[in-house]
């Protein structure tokens, strides 16, 4: 069953969609709409419009759109039932009784229950008897009791089905628990063993404290040594971070980036609360993007080798285009911040300040990369080094900043700063003409559509679709159409089975006495519902009269009249002269 549209259209009300979105997008006017840097890419001049009006939102840059409803989804990262519950908390409403009970909610409640269970389990595991040698091993690492009870460390033990057992004598189901993946089916398929064993477990909670995900370390050489959570009705590796729920309270605006697990949890207990690390993964722009929510400035506090480095050099165009300050730590005699911190006994915490107020920012750590590598005490060196020390500082947007570092550089080198700065602009002009040409071809390929990935039938019927698209648009703006338009068009003369669907769901709607849009972010899938609320900012613009309505008619019934090459042979003389009687009665 699904929400009541009375309580969902309530709900729209009190929660206005500008004061929503407020609270995570500066936002500013721009003639009847708000406009701000999108949340969901990385942009420096803004293409995410509200529209107060009805209710919508619509990034140009990367199409996202839909609803205040689809809004809450994308940004918390929640299911339709719980940005319902959400938004419904915020503006002090109740959930009306016996409202949603869909099966993907409930199965996701679940393994939220039976994840926090298991990390209670494996934590009591790990103060138990069997859990003695695990314990020696965090201890060995220099993790305290009060650390460990901090990040709900645990023991999963070697028995394999363990969890399993203690989790169905808490009530939970086998289908439960292999869709949590903390159990995984027997390939024999007579019942399931744990997924985790003999390994120390780390929790990976939400930023609403939610245990959704683990990681084990296994305690000897063995591979692999991680073992983690795969994606589950409640986890997504790539838009999660490990320990960004602590490191959100630090108080502070910059996050300390680790690699590991081990990482965050030491440089934590050395008393910096800001850490955080991906999932084993490289760094996602999702997880920029959420980072930039908490913070304005990321130290990368990766691994000293050659890995930890190749990782910086990916993560620092990422976290830049999200619109964050980067820091790039560089850790002495090749360590990670674990080794480092407890290399130095007690006085890690001071030591590992030090490197921090140390660290540069990543155009001093992309020079000093650089310098590393070419000898400039030979001329081929040193020119090698001028060349991409160029391109670097060229890259910089703020022209302070690139005086600042040309400045630094040339008189490091004793060379002409007016050579060096020629070079640059010679870079700069090259780089505008090429992104000039870029955008130009991007542009044409979105106005084609032959970069659309959801509405993947308007490239091949542009003509059709166009008009299939306008008269849905004009349809949803003008309810009290739908009786005419139905009588004229049918679903199946539409082409493009998207917009077709639209078209359905609309009148059926729209027939039934309710708002079309008021439900769409549960019926549609998120993609489905960002192509439609393009369509239709696209269209705020556009004449959208009874005239055009006729036009957009005319054309949908045309090329729906209109055969394959292939039909036209396979047609007996009777059925084409037919077929053209047909067409020519329409034209008149
Ligand atoms: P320790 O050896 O316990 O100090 O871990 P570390 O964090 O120093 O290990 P490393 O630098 O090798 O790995 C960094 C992160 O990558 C880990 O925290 C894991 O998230 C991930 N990782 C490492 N090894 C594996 C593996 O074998 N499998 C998977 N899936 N992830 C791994
Ligand atoms: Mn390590």
């Amino acid at each position: 069953m699904a929400f009541p549209e009375s309580f969902l259209q309530e709900l729209k009300l009190r929660n206005d969609i500008t004061e929503v979105v407020s609270s995570y997008v500066n936002l500013k006017r721009s003639g009847r709409n708000m406009v701000g840097l999108c949340p969901f890419h990385g942009e420096k001049t803004p293409s995410f419009n509200v529209y107060t009006e009805n209710g919508s939102f619509y990034c140009f840059g990367c199409g996202a759109g839909g609803d205040v409803i689809t809004f809450i989804m994308k940004i918390e990262n929640l299911d339709y039932v719980d940005a319902v519950k959400h938004l419904a908390q915020r503006a002090g409403l109740e959930l009306p009784e016996h409202s949603y009970d869909d099966s993907m909610s409930r199965l996701r409640t679940r393994v939220y229950e039976a994840n926090r269970e298991a990390a209670r389990y494996y934590y009591s595991s790990l103060y138990s008897e069997k859990g003695k040698a695990a314990l020696g091993y965090l201890h060995s690492r220099a993790l305290t009791d009060r650390t460990i009870r901090s990040f709900g460390l645990g023991y999963a033990d070697g028995d394999w089905t363990s969890l399993c057992k203690h989790l169905r004598s808490k009530g939970f189901k086998d289908s439960e628990l292999v869709a949590a993946n903390l159990a995984v089916r027997r390939k024999n398929g007579n019942g399931i063993y744990d997924r985790f064993t003999d390994r120390v477990m780390f929790p990976i909670i939400d930023l609403r404290g939610n245990v959704i995900a683990f990681g084990g370390r296994i305690m000897t050489n063995e591979k692999p040594k991680y073992l983690n959570t795969s994606d589950t009705p409640v986890f997504k590796k790539s838009a999660n971070l490990f320990s960004l729920n602590k490191a959100k309270n630090s108080g502070t605006r910059t996050l300390l980036l680790c690699e590991g697990y081990m990482d965050v949890i030491a440089v934590c207990q050395a008393g910096f609360t800001n850490a955080v690390a991906t999932l084993g993964t490289a760094l996602t722009t999702e997880q920029a993007m959420l980072i930039k929510r908490y913070a304005d400035e990321v130290i990368i506090c990766y691994d000293a080798d050659e890995a930890g480095q190749k990782a910086t050099a990916r993560a620092i165009p990422i976290l830049r285009n999200a619109g964050l300050l980067i820091r790039v730590l560089t850790i002495p005699s090749g360590k990670d911040p674990d080794e480092f911190i407890r290399s130095h006994g007690d006085d890690g915490p001071a030591a590992f300040k030090a490197v921090i107020e140390k660290s540069g920012n990543d155009i001093e750590y992309r020079l000093q990369k650089l310098r590393g590598l070419n000898n400039i005490e030979t001329t081929d060196g040193k020119l090698a080094y001028l060349e991409q020390a160029a391109k670097i500082v060229a890259g910089i947007s703020s022209p302070i900043e690139r005086d600042l570092y040309s400045s630094k550089i040339c008189s490091e080198l004793g060379i002409d700063k007016n050579a060096f700065k020629q070079q640059i602009a010679r870079i700069n002009k090259k780089q505008y003409r090429e992104n000039s040409k870029k955008e130009a071809r991007k542009i044409q390929a979105d106005l084609s559509g032959r970069n659309d990935k959801i509405n993947t039938e308007h490239y091949q019927k542009p003509r059709s679709s166009k008009a299939e698209e306008e008269l849905v648009v004009y349809l949803v703006n003008n309810p009290d159409s739908a009786e005419e338009i139905s009588s004229r068009i049918s679903p199946e003369q539409f082409q493009n089975s998207l917009i077709r669907r639209y078209y359905e769901y609309f009148l059926g709607r729209i027939q039934n006495g309710y708002d079309p849009l008021t439900n769409v972010s549960a019926d549609f899938s998120q993609n489905e519902v960002s192509k439609l609320y393009q369509l239709l900012s696209q269209s705020v613009r556009a004449a959208s009269t009874h005239s055009a309505m006729m036009e957009y008619i005319n054309v949908i019934k045309e090329e729906s009249q209109k055969l394959t090459s292939k039909e036209v042979e396979e047609m007996s003389p009777q059925q084409l002269s037919d077929y053209l009687d047909k067409i020519r009665k329409n034209k008149q």
